[in-house]
């Protein structure tokens, strides 16, 4: 069986094409990163709606298949950008209704789930899902993926991508802010926002800004960025774990390629008898062969969709999807 999914939440446009076995025979993207300021919902869409058609062809290609093998055309239906949902939606009727073939609609968190159980071999994970939108600890609990803590505010990425821009860094901030860190090793003091089982970034990407214009090292503060965020989401893991009973974590989302939030949360883990997963980099930032891999899930557990029940919903949550696939 082969899925194809579409990913266009946000600044990533990808196409990825999976088997039954969760082999990724192509996985292909194109993002936008603008100069300045964040990403401008309409032309992230219009950058999508450029690239989308060339990058099916070039995963079709990859794959090394004729496009009429396809099963099933998995899409992002939510959550994301409106504009970015609705581009890579109408790719994803398109091809369908082209190639004949049935509609499958994906929630994009769950999608960093799954793919990441599919590629470490976990089982009941813990997943502290970090990316630039999203912050959220999630666990399976009775039917669905159950939220048990978020970001109150920003997500983790958008606070490195924020910090980073706002000092000249550049974007995506995430990984030059990781690479300035190992250069930093005096930690400042930055708001710590643990609510219970939630976290708050706002804060800190004030106090650090402050910090900044005030003279501080920037790659102290970057040193300290990293130590106290990422502290803050070991810290909801863990406790998250404890309540469940469960012995194993999945890394996913964008930021979880860093080695650092990796080592934390692997030293946490090891200190309850627990183990750390993290799928490679290229399948935790937003890619295809995610949405392709959920697809095919929820293709076989008959969840397909019409064109009329095909539109995209930016505030799809979590917790709203029937998994109907795991028993
Ligand atoms: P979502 O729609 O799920 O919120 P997203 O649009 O933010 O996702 P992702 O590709 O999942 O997209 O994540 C991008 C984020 O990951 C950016 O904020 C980027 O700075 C961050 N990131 C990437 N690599 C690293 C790294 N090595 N360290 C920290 N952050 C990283
Ligand atoms: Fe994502």
């Amino acid at each position: 069986m082969l899925c194809i999914g579409i990913e266009s939440t946000a600044h990533t446009i990808g196409v990825g094409i999976v088997d039954e076995k969760c082999r990724v025979l192509a996985n292909e993207y194109s993002a936008i990163s603008p100069a300045k300021g964040g990403i401008h919902p309409r032309e992230a869409a219009n950058h999508h709606a450029e690239k989308v058609v060339p990058l099916i062809h070039a995963a079709v290609e990859k794959a090394g298949i004729r496009i009429d093998e396809l099963d099933a055309v998995a899409f992002s239906i939510g959550p994301g950008l409106g504009p970015c949902l609705r581009t890579g939606a109408t790719a994803a009727r398109a091809l369908a209704i082209a190639i004949s073939k049935p509609l499958v609609g994906v929630n994009h968190c769950v999608a960093h789930l799954e793919i990441g159980r599919a590629k470490t071999g976990c089982k009941n994970p813990v997943l502290l899902y970090v990316s630039g939108g999203n912050t959220q600890v999630i666990a399976f609990a009775e039917g669905r993926y159950r939220v048990f803590g978020e970001t109150l505010d920003i997500g983790i990425g958008n606070l490195l991508d924020k910090f980073a821009r706002a000092v000249g860094l550049g974007f995506p901030g995430g990984p030059i802010i990781e690479r300035l860190a190992s250069e930093g090793g005096r930690l400042v003091s930055l708001p710590y926002s643990v609510k219970g089982m939630d976290v708050a970034f706002s804060g800190m990407l004030t106090a650090a800004l402050e910090l900044h214009r005030t003279g501080a090292g920037l790659a102290d503060l970057c040193y300290s960025l990293q130590e106290t965020a990422f502290a803050m989401l070991t810290e909801v893991t863990e406790r998250a774990m404890a309540h469940l009973d469960l012995g194993e974590v999945l890394l996913g989302g964008g930021v979880a390629c860093n080695r650092r939030l990796q080592s934390m949360v692997r030293m946490m883990a090891h200190d309850r008898g627990a183990k750390m997963f993290v799928p490679e980099g290229s399948l935790c930032v937003d890619n295809g062969a995610m949405i392709a891999w959920t697809g095919l899930l929820m293709h076989r557990s008959g969840l397909d969709i019409g064109l009329e029940e095909s539109g995209v919903n930016q505030r799809y949550r979590t917790d709203q999807v029937d998994v109907t696939w795991i028993q």
